[in-house]
């Protein structure tokens, strides 16, 4: 089955760093992939036409981490929060306990639904982190809930230390990385850790790191969120393909990010760099100094943007939001957000085949009720994203 998307008033590709936008294009998809991009007055017939009358085309937004499968919320914490409590992570056992208490049925309605959510605000790539269940049992049900909604599953045992070996970490370490782990791994790409004061402290995240590298999982790291911290530089010399937060850093933290980073949009999705992945929604909703986003662009440091949604620091489901936040708040371009949480996701993930629009990728494409992907930061807090196409088919 083909499809014609035609009279595109504004085409973002991605084909280089300024969103290789082209006007007056038309883009091609046969089953789940692209199979033309051009002017559209040189399109060929397909088998069925979609004429967005003059509209913005982009990529589906790739929001490469977010924590999807928990039971409850935690509004009451928020609204403490607006009312100047500091935010510590320490809610994440709240978070735990509803999850742990929850039934499979109910856990996965909760989490399709806000995949779903995502979906009709234009994200057709997700990568979604156990976390709430810190046991065996509750962290391979967790991910395995995952991977019926996402290839991109992250093991995230290492979220907090669970209630029940407050008094001995090390020996949660021992759990994360052998049975845990071993439970997780048929159904996990990747393994994540909460590297930072509070949580996992060096030796302990260079050891979850470790096991799960050994065990054939790619690394992702949770770093320098809350304080300065060795997470990093600790994901650069590991080769982790992302390092999220990234709040407080210090220049040998930018010099390590930017000795990674590499200028491409390969079709193995960049497979040394580690990218630096912001999270705006997070510094929002704790209402915490935002990342300066600036510093690592000018430094030439690859950075994504993503929702880091959870029920705890930023549940927000809306990459548009964070586009937005990130152009009011942390100076980036509209340009610069848009790539970030395109094809900056797609390498934060090492994916090649989404995050652009080109011959061969993956036919996930959003329409804009808008004539530019401007618009996205320009009317903040609008549903502006009018159709979806993830995998060919039309949402
Ligand atoms: O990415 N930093 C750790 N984990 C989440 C917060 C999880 C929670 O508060 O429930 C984050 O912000
Ligand atoms: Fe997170």
């Amino acid at each position: 089955m083909s499809l014609l998307v035609t009279n595109i008033g504004e085409l973002v590709t991605n084909s280089d760093r300024r969103l290789g936008l082209a006007r007056d294009m038309a883009v091609v998809t046969e089953n789940d992939r692209i199979a033309w991009v051009g002017p559209a007055s040189r399109a060929p017939a397909a088998d069925a036409v979609l004429d967005v009358d003059g509209a913005a085309v982009l990529p589906g937004f790739v929001d490469s981490h977010a924590h999807l499968v928990f039971a409850g919320d935690r509004a009451a914490e928020f609204a403490a929060r607006m009312a100047g409590e500091p935010y510590t992570g320490g809610g994440i056992r709240t978070t735990v306990g509803a999850t742990r208490a929850a039934s499979d049925d109910d856990l996965r309605r909760a989490t399709t639904r806000l995949v779903t959510e995502m979906r009709r605000q234009g994200t057709t790539t997700v990568e979604i982190k156990s976390g709430y269940g810190l046991n065996v049992d509750d962290e391979a049900r967790s991910l395995r809930i995952a991977s019926e909604l996402t290839s991109e599953t992250t093991f995230l045992g290492a979220h907090v230390v669970p209630a029940e070996h407050a008094g001995d970490p090390w020996k949660y370490v021992g759990l994360v990385t052998g049975p845990m782990l071993a439970a997780a791994k048929p159904y996990a790409k990747w393994i994540d850790v909460f590297c930072e004061r509070g949580a996992f402290d060096e030796d302990q995240s260079r050891t979850i790191l470790a096991a799960g590298q050994a065990a054939g999982l790619g690394l992702r790291v949770h770093g320098n969120q809350l304080g300065p911290g060795p997470g990093v530089r600790l994901a650069v010399e590991m080769g982790a393909a992302s390092v999220d937060h990234c709040t407080h850093l210090d220049d040998a933290d930018v010099d390590a990010l930017a000795s990674t980073a590499i200028d491409c949009m390969c079709a193995d999705g960049g497979h040394s760099s580690t990218v630096a992945t912001l999270l705006p929604g997070a510094e929002f909703s704790t209402r915490s100094p935002y990342p300066d986003a600036r510093r690592l662009l000018d430094a030439n440091v690859t950075v994504a943007l993503a929702t880091d949604c959870n029920p705890g620091s930023s549940y927000t489901s809306s990459m548009s939001f964070c586009i937005a936040l990130a152009v009011r708040e942390m100076r980036m371009t509209p340009a610069e957000a848009v790539w970030a949480a395109t094809a900056g996701g797609a390498q934060a993930l090492r994916r090649g085949d989404v995050g652009r629009i080109a011959v061969g990728a993956r036919a996930d494409l959003i329409v804009l009720d808008a004539p530019s992907h401007l618009h996205l930061a320009y009317r903040p807090g609008v549903p502006l994203v009018r159709s979806v196409l993830h995998n060919g088919v039309l949402q």
